[in-house]
């Protein structure tokens, strides 16, 4: 495995996702990981990220310079490289001129990091200072026009860096810049798949789980549905999953989740219907964030007087990402770690002292996917889009109720039939309907009519940070937009959100 220190960068996710496409396994650490828990990861390289700072500002991140001592290859990136390069002795200051974008590199020293790349090569730069002195054994490999230390090497170290980003597709050859570092420089195997990492996975929870019994909220989407499968394969059935219907659910969706669950997942589940107790507890509220802490609460209540049920139980599943991992800083420890407050069940895990097993933490949405198919998870399942925990209660902006829940339920279907049939499903990160509190004058059959206006929500995105609104057909807009008006009474308007994520964000409220 190989460890990425993130310096601060805003590409740190990208060099991680980049070395697994590598096949080679990595972790992200922040820069205060002390030298021990370096030694015992036991890595094959090292990759310091970049950074918004300067070396030599105060504050600037540092991490145990005792790092270019371990004997392990150490590829310094940007500000990485800076800080290696101050540190071993060398000189970085505030560059005369900045540099940002596109650059043409030509390289001096083809061997190892360049190895197989033509000698000038198309690299994307970003950076306000740069090396004007370099220690004794470092030498040049590569420059630009405005960067003389665009690449620096010190190979009887195994200490590289790179002044521009091989991790951004601007970087003609970045790929392969970094590949040669794991395997030419490293010697990683490239042998790291999901197959490997579902076994790996699976005897991990075996030895923290024991014969204890784990606890899990099912909702039928991709991260609790693969990890129930994970470890419902470790452990079989001392996992009790328990799926709450909140009435806040798609169209049979709780029937159709249900039975797919059922048929392909021979797990235990229990299914709790709570609709009335969700739905009277949101009569007449219209404020967002009071929808989402009433949804919460009750959520609590219900999971932990079913969680109660259960004899035994030690442990709480959470189909934790690696997006939300790397952003709280929180969730490092281990696949077991005491429970932290920002996971979907709000404040019930301190409650309930239960132990956490978190398999996914260190899984990027789309590996999730694979490990998903890797594992046996039904194509419905594995390619399901995202629903957010508070279900259409986010989705009905204003009062909710079982006529407008009723309303969004039928338009939302047709969206889904629409998306799917074109092809576009699982392009899109999510498409979903919004309904919205205020009505509209329109025409049908000559008559006036006054009614509701749907609008509809297409995304694309990698992990929901960020989001750019999917740039759908006119055709199927147009399709989507007949079939709602013509077909769900109460409905005589269609609007399309062309807002990105930010400023937008994805759901409405
Ligand atoms: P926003 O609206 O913040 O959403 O851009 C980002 C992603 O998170 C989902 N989402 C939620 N998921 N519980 C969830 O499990 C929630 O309370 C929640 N709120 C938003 C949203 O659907 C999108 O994929």
């Amino acid at each position: 495995m190989v460890i990425v220190i993130d310096f601060g960068s805003q590409y740190s996710q990208l060099i991680a996702r980049r070395v697994r496409e590598c096949r080679v396994y990595c972790q992200i650490e922040p820069p205060a990981v002390a030298i021990d828990t370096i030694r015992s990861l036991n890595p094959e390289g090292i990759i310091l990220s970049g950074g918004p700072a300067s070396i030599y500002e105060k504050n600037s991140p540092k991490i145990d310079p005792a790092v270019f001592d371990l004997g392990i290859p150490v590829l310094g990136i940007c500000y990485g490289m800076q800080f290696m390069i101050d540190t071993l002795g060398g000189k970085v200051e505030k560059s005369a001129k900045r540099e940002y974008g596109f650059a043409e590199l030509a390289i001096k020293t083809p061997a190892a990091l360049f190895d197989g790349i033509e000698q000038k090569t198309a690299c994307w730069m970003s950076h306000g200072d740069s090396i004007v002195e370099l220690p004794s054994d470092f030498f040049v490999t590569a420059s630009t026009d405005n960067t003389d230390f665009a690449a620096v090497a010190a190979p009887r170290q195994k200490l590289y860096g790179l002044q521009f980003h091989p991790e951004v597709h601007h970087t003609r050859k970045g790929k392969q810049i970094l590949k040669n570092f794991l395997v030419n420089i490293c010697a990683c195997k490239q042998n790291w798949t999901m197959k490997a990492f579902a076994k790996e996975a699976i005897s991990r929870i075996q030895t923290s789980v024991g014969d204890k019994k784990v606890i899990l909220g099912l909702s039928g989407g991709v991260d609790s549905s693969v990890t129930a499968l994970l470890i419902h394969k470790a452990i079989g059935k001392n996992l009790t999953c328990i799926f709450v219907d909140n009435g806040l659910l798609r169209l049979n969706e709780a029937d159709r989740v249900k039975k797919l669950l059922k048929q392909h997942l021979a797990i235990n589940i229990r299914f709790v219907n709570a609709g009335k107790q969700f739905l009277s507890a949101l009569e007449n509220v219209t404020d967002p964030e009071k929808k989402r802490k009433i949804v919460g609460k009750i959520f609590m209540e219900i999971f932990e007087a079913e969680a109660k049920k259960i004899e035994g139980a030690a442990f709480l599943a959470q189909g934790t990402l690696y997006p939300d991992v790397i952003e709280s800083r929180s969730a490092f420890g281990g696949p077991t770690s005491i429970i932290k407050s920002h996971h979907n069940v709000g404040g019930l895990p301190k409650k309930m002292k239960l132990k956490l097993v978190e398999p996914l933490q260190f899984l990027f949405k789309d590996e999730v996917r694979k490990l998903g198919k890797t594992i046996g998870l039904p194509e419905e399942l594995v390619w399901r889009q995202p629903f957010p925990g508070p279900g259409l209660a986010i989705r009905i902006v204003g009062e909710i109720n079982r006529r407008r829940l009723s309303i969004l339920r039928k338009v939302d279907a047709i969206l889904m039939e629409e998306v799917k049939a074109s092809g576009y499903y699982k392009r899109l990160w999510q498409s979903f309907a919004v309904l919205l509190p205020i009505k509209s004058v329109g025409v049908m059959g000559d008559k006036r009519t006054y009614e509701n206006i749907v609008a509809i929500r297409a995304v694309e995105s990698k992990d929901a940070m960020t989001a750019d609104w999917a740039r759908l057909p006119y055709k199927l807009l147009g399709q989507i937009s007949n079939r709602i008006i013509n077909e769900v009474g109460g409905v005589n308007r269609v609007a399309y959100d062309i807002s990105s994520k930010p400023p937008g964000t994805i759901e409405w409220e």
